[in-house]
């Protein structure tokens, strides 16, 4: 994934369509799969979408439902949100499969600020009996993307809350509602959440920060999750420079670049 222009980076907001009504909020420019289609980072989380719905293809029957994909990554700081949030925004951008995007994070989720979706119940709420899932959804662009935010849990409760019932009778609903679920996760070397996380998901996405995770920390992480499906590493933000260009843009539609 190259990474993306400082200009993009301002924590600006875009306007975006929710509930396919008049009803408009604003969402991160960051997230460039909405904001800026034709960038190159754009183009990278459509390689990348095409990609893992080529394996999940390969896993045919094996998956009941929507499939589930969880993003992580050794540490801190490398991108999951971002990945996440942009991968299912592709996803929902080609409006040929219902997709469904949910903040695992339970102790710092950060899609409530990406998606500026005010007080609304998260994930948290849902585990913890407060509220439904159908209250917890927020719908985008056109209704074609429901966003979960994390809502709040203790680090100490937020294991035991994705470990429990409560979430797998939540990804159950989840896969008959949805064709694709993006789960975005805690990182793997810090917390144990995503061990928990990992054995409920069909595949796994691993981010690291391109230039500052080194190999064998993304290993460990890898070994961590003890033998689940991890699908692929996206080295995210490479620089731009040694990334290709997308094909040149004629009157926003791609071209052959002839
Ligand atoms: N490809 C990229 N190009 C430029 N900046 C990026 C890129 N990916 C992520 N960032 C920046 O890195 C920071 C962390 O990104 P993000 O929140 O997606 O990571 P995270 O792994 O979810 O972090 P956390 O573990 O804290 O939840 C943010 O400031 C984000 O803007
Ligand atoms: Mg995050």
């Amino acid at each position: 994934m190259s990474s993306i222009p400082k200009a993009v980076e301002s924590r600006g907001r875009f306007l975006e369509r929710i509930e396919g009504g008049a009803a408009e909020t604003t969402v991160d420019e960051r997230l460039v799969a909405l904001t800026a289609p034709m960038s190159a980072a754009a183009e990278q989380y459509r390689m990348l979408l095409h990609r893992l719905r080529h394996l999940r293809a390969l896993r045919g029957e094996a998956i009941q439902g929507g499939a589930v994909i969880a993003v992580t990554s050794a540490v801190r700081g490398e991108g999951v949100s971002l990945t996440a949030a942009n991968l299912a925004l592709t996803a929902a951008r080609a409006r040929d499969a219902r997709v469904a995007l949910v903040d695992c994070d339970l102790r710092r989720g950060g899609l409530a600020t990406l998606f500026n979706m005010g007080g609304r119940a998260g994930l948290a709420d849902v585990l913890t009996g407060k509220t439904e899932v159908g209250e917890a959804l927020g719908r985008y662009h056109e209704g074609h993307l429901a966003v979960i935010s994390a809502g709040r849990a203790s680090g100490a409760e937020s294991a035991s809350l994705l470990a429990g019932v409560r979430f797998s009778q939540t990804l159950s609903l989840l896969r008959s509602l949805f064709d694709e679920i993006y789960l975005d996760v805690p990182p793997a070397l810090a917390t144990a959440d995503a061990q928990v996380v990992a054995y409920k998901a069909d595949g796994i996405v691993m981010v690291a920060r391109a230039g500052t995770t080194p190999r064998e920390q993304v290993a460990q992480a890898v070994r961590s999750l003890q033998g689940a499906p991890v699908w692929g590493l996206v080295l995210n933000g490479v620089d731009p420079a040694r990334v290709p260009a997308p094909m040149p843009v004629v009157k926003g539609q791609l071209t052959s670049g002839k």
